[in-house]
């Protein structure tokens, strides 16, 4: 059961740098793609920037609509996860693909991942470096999440296919808050 997640925590959820399956929906279409090229722009509101290839089905969806969740799956989605990035949405339903369940959003009119157990509903917020860079800035509305994960063993992309599972984890000292 997904519960409200306030704002000010986002941050440590996009910390680690998790694979993300980027939510897109255009004409009734919901759609899914992996993005690992994302980072934390801003505390609160939560502000992140992502890199979204303008060759993706994803791209033009995000383009037209200004809105996204930016899911957080962990390894239990693994194969779930590399079958979205091995297709495009354009002919595919990868919901009904992969077997992911899509639940309404509150803030924006795209469906989030239910098997994710993070989910950030996010609108975009500034375009100036789509042409350039293909860079969306977004800001995070409304963040869910499954309080019972404690530790995420989220995914992480070491390149060409090759994963790291987030594990083990040490607590120090550290003025960071
Ligand atoms: C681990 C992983 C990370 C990826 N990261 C990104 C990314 O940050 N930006 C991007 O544009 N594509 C990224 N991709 C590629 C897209 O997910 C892939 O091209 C996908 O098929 C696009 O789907 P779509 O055409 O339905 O949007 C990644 C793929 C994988 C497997």
């Amino acid at each position: 059961m997904k519960t409200p997640l306030p704002l000010a925590d986002v941050y440590a959820v996009l910390e680690p740098g998790p694979v993300l399956l980027l939510g897109t929906a255009q004409d009734g279409r919901a759609n899914l793609m992996p993005m690992s090229w994302h980072c934390m722009l801003e505390f609160e509101p939560p502000q992140v920037g992502c890199v979204v290839s303008a060759g993706n089905h994803s791209f033009a969806a995000l383009e037209a609509t200004g809105e996204c969740v930016l899911n957080v799956p962990t390894v239990e989605l693994a194969q779930q996860l590399v079958g979205c990035g091995n297709s495009h949405g354009d002919h595919l339903d990868k919901f009904a693909r992969f077997g992911l369940t899509a639940v309404p959003s509150t803030q924006v009119a795209v469906p989030r991942v239910e098997e994710c157990y993070a989910n950030l509903e996010c609108r975009v917020i500034d375009r100036q470096l789509v042409g350039r860079y293909n860079f969306f800035v977004l800001e995070v509305l409304k963040a869910w999440h499954d309080p019972t994960v404690t530790a995420p063993r989220t995914l992480h992309h070491r390149g060409y296919g090759k994963f790291m599972v987030a594990g083990e984890e040490l607590q120090l000292d550290s003025a960071m808050r």
